[in-house]
């Protein structure tokens, strides 16, 4: 039974849960850790709640790589805010989970994020805007920093390097939505958006990492069958808008960012585009 899922006020997820207990400083319950929370909890009030329990295979795929780029700097101090006295810039809060293919969360993974100033410069002398960071035991992290500038060339982007204990270092970049430059960026990959809401003038990102690492299943909530969806099958090249629904391999999902399809960008692979349901 999945009764975390979803309660009277039809907002709380499992993930939700886990937040709440994550920013009071309390231990998760025991009934949470472990579960699948790569549903997305995207906006405010009016966002719809999640019908159905995305099942794990709808979002485990690994987070894909993306290059390193020329401003990478081993060495970064261990920290989780990369604010400085001053730092000028709207301020930026990420946060997520690390996963294995399993879909169970993973503590003790190193997260070294890098990233431009406001003006989108890169420190490459000293360290300002670099930093790492483990994972806790609920397999989460929070960055606090700021909304990284823009430069010639790229739409506006984080880099991290993901490595969980005795694993392969997953080199990848994180995207914001809704920026002009998504479009004409070569690198810009929809599997890498976070979701991003705005809080009182600073702005607030989740990002959830899967990396390539077996794990036993383990009581995992059993995927639940999907309900027809009416707004026919999936087309690469049809122009979607957020709430339309659509089938993918006999699977129905909502389209959570409006965007045209491309080959590549199936439902199950853009869990920022895609929620199963
Ligand atoms: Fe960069």
């Amino acid at each position: 039974m999945d009764q975390h899922r979803e309660t009277s006020t039809g907002h709380v997820t499992r993930k939700a849960v886990l937040r709440v207990a994550l920013a009071a400083g309390m231990a998760a319950p025991a009934v949470l850790v472990g579960v699948p929370a790569l549903a997305r909890t995207l906006g405010g009030p009016d966002a719809p709640a999640p019908e159905l329990t995305p099942a794990c295979d709808d979002g485990d795929d690994p987070t894909p790589p993306q290059m390193e780029g020329p401003y990478f700097k081993p060495n970064s101090p261990l920290r989780t805010s990369l604010l400085e006295p001053g730092t000028p810039g709207t301020r930026l809060t990420v946060s997520g989970y690390v996963f294995g293919r399993a879909c169970r969360p993973i503590s003790g993974v190193l997260l070294d994020f890098w990233q431009a100033d406001v003006n989108g410069a890169y420190d490459n002398t000293g360290f300002r805007f670099r930093g790492h960071q483990f994972t806790d035991s609920r397999g989460a992290f929070a960055l606090t920093t700021i909304v990284p500038g823009l430069y010639p060339g790229r739409t506006r982007h984080l880099h991290v390097k993901v490595q969980a204990p005795g694993r392969p270092v997953l080199t990848t970049q994180l995207y914001f939505p809704n920026e002009p430059r998504n479009n004409t960026d070569a690198l810009f990959d929809p599997r890498l958006l976070m979701t991003v809401r705005d809080a009182g003038g600073a702005r607030e990102a989740a990002f959830d990492f899967v990396l390539d690492v077996p794990q036993d299943p383990g009581p995992g909530p059993t995927p639940t069958p999907t309900a027809t969806a009416p707004g026919g099958t999936w087309t690469a090249g049809r122009v979607y808008a957020a709430g339309d629904k659509v089938t993918y391999g006999g699977a129905g999902y909502t389209c959570l960012q409006a965007h045209t399809a491309q080959a590549g960008w199936e439902p199950p692979n853009v869990p920022a585009l895609w929620r199963a349901g």
